[in-house]
């Protein structure tokens, strides 16, 4: 195994997209950032520091962390930020994992233009479950805002209103030749005549789920976040923000020029529905084929509606695994979480904050609770035994039982504000039925797990049925994730081993939804204390 050095230094760059030039920040002035890769079993040190006006801090997404929680890096979960002219080095190891991941901020919303793609190879000599091409091509799908993070991220939690919607999704930066401005940059994938690439597709959108094809190509999914799945193919594929798929594409179509594109599914937050389409070239290398005649234009591939669950379930699936780590068929615990937005009424909804439908803010929540991040982290809290920063009352189940996608009461609409966490017992199997709601707008939520990876065992339309959901579940070969759509107005089920002791932040990946509270945090411990458990903080941990 071999050791990785590296350091982002956080800046701000100004960089031209859509005819203007805006400052954003960056990571040593690369939009989208650098891309890490390693291979299993090896081991990081990557220095972060800070020379932008904000807070930040890194997280390294998809990343198990065993026993170390102190490199997972979300604000304020486990640890404070690096402030403006400080540093911190995240120090870590790579425990069985491969595929591709990718690092993000996690600090407000500033990882709207912080991210970048985290590969990870086999071991030396460890085959590849498929037939690896020679060439791979890492695709991160993102979106463009004509503001700053910052005030967006004011704008969205002060006021309570849906934030901007981007004024342009992006393939590694580049809105693409659909978009004024924006040719000359387009991401080009030149490829030969039958030659197979892999393409490692990533979603670094804030706020979208979305539709991604190539024109006339057939792509075969070999995996998906860090795990390997049974190949299938497929012409769309749905993948929300969070996740990453890769897939092999077989140049196997007349020379030419055809547009690998990404569109919008589902609109993000009733935000007005802007119906653009980024994209790249698929460029065949063959003379002459590319710059006259026939092929001066690429042609565009056929994306699905932005409503078109049926096409987004059906992709999702298809998803099988293909893993060492058998999914168990018994559970020690078992958990119900509803997940969902909600409206604050507000005293006076002539109040600038209040700027809701009929005079509320939006607000959002896991079991009623709206999760409210501490101003020390959670984990410095636990490991020094800081009193009064979170409890443990997470509720297991709902604390009301009505039909969760059906006419919600309006009084149900209103959640409850905490810092709670829910305990597991170090080891134990973890069942969570995560179940989508109609309380506002039934939604497709990315639901991500920090710390550990989980078999996806079911999914389904309605609400849950205990009774007769459970003998339809997979327990041969379910796919391994890291981030997972609750279906809109449905349910996915999700186990886990509990094998790494810690706080593990659980959220939905839309940003919006996750800084109005959209969250929760699991506590894993086996009751000796964090000191027996988890490696000690580092001497350069941030201070608050
Ligand atoms: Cu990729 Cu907590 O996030």
């Amino acid at each position: 195994a071999e050791n990785h050095y590296h350091e982002f230094v956080v800046q701000a760059t100004p960089v031209k997209r859509l005819c203007r030039t805006h400052n954003i920040l960056t990571i040593n002035g690369e939009f989208p950032g650098p891309t890490v890769e390693a291979r299993n079993g090896d081991s990081l040190v990557i220095k972060v520091v800070n020379a932008a006006k904000y807070n930040i801090s890194i997280h390294w997404h998809g990343l198990r962390m065993l026993r170390n929680p102190w490199a997972d890096g979300p604000s304020y979960v486990t640890q404070c930020p690096i402030q403006p002219g400080g540093s911190y080095t995240y120090r870590f190891t790579i425990t069985k994992q491969e595929g591709t991941l990718w690092w993000h901020a996690h600090t407000g919303f500033l990882r709207a233009t912080v991210y970048g793609a985290f590969i990870i190879y086999p071991r030396l000599g460890s085959p590849y479950p498929f037939s690896m091409p020679k060439r791979e091509v890492t695709m991160l799908l993102g979106e463009w805002f004509d503001r700053d993070p910052v005030s967006l991220l004011r704008q969205t939690q002060f006021t309570g209103a849906p934030p901007n919607v981007s004024v342009a999704y992006t393939i590694n930066g580049q809105p693409g030749d659909l978009y004024r401005c924006s040719s000359q940059e387009t991401f080009r994938v030149p490829i030969e005549p039958g030659e197979t690439v892999l393409l490692r597709i990533i979603n670094s959108a804030l706020h979208q789920e979305l539709f991604f094809s190539i024109a006339n190509h057939r792509m075969t999914v070999v995996g998906t976040d860090a795990a390997y799945t049974k190949p299938f193919t497929t012409t769309v594929l749905m993948i929300g923000p969070g996740q990453t798929i890769n897939v092999l594409v077989t140049a196997d179509q007349p020379p030419g020029r055809y547009y690998m594109a990404a569109r919008a599914y589902q609109s993000a937050m009733n935000a007005p529905f802007d119906n653009t389409t980024t994209s790249a070239i698929l460029e065949y290398k063959s003379a002459s084929c590319c710059n006259k005649g026939p092929f001066s234009k690429p042609i565009l591939p056929a994306l699905p509606a932005f409503n078109d669950t049926a096409t987004a379930t059906a992709f999702t699936s298809k998803f099988r695994g293909l893993s060492q780590i058998k999914v168990f068929r018994d559970v020690d615990v078992s958990l119900n979480f509803i997940v969902g937005l909600g409206l604050i009424n507000c005293t006076n909804p002539n109040s600038p904050r209040c700027q809701g439908p009929n005079g509320t803010r939006f607000t959002a929540s896991m079991n009623n609770v709206s999760f409210v991040l501490p101003t020390i982290s959670l984990m410095q809290a636990y490991y020094q035994g800081i009193p009064g920063v979170f409890t443990t009352d997470f509720p297991p189940v709902p604390p009301l039982q009505f039909n969760y996608t059906g006419n919600v009461p309006r009084g149900l609409w209103t959640p409850s504000r905490g810092t709670k966490l829910y305990k597991l017992k170090y080891g134990s199997r973890v069942q969570i039925i995560l179940q989508d709601t109609s309380i506002v707008t039934t939604e497709d939520h990315p639901m991500h797990l920090h710390g550990f990876h989980f078999f996806v065992v079911g999914a389904g339309f309605g609400n849950f049925n205990p009774a007769t959901d459970p003998a339809n579940f997979n327990l041969v070969d379910p796919p391994v994730r890291n981030t997972i759509g609750t279906p809109p107005g449905g349910w996915v089920a999700i186990r886990f081993l509990a094998d790494n002791p810690g706080i593990w932040f659980m959220h939905c990946h839309i940003d919006s939804h996750l800084n109005w509270g959209l969250a929760m945090a699991f506590l894993v411990e086996n009751g000796v204390g964090p000191s027996q458990t988890v490696i000690p903080p580092p001497a350069d941990l941030p201070p608050c």
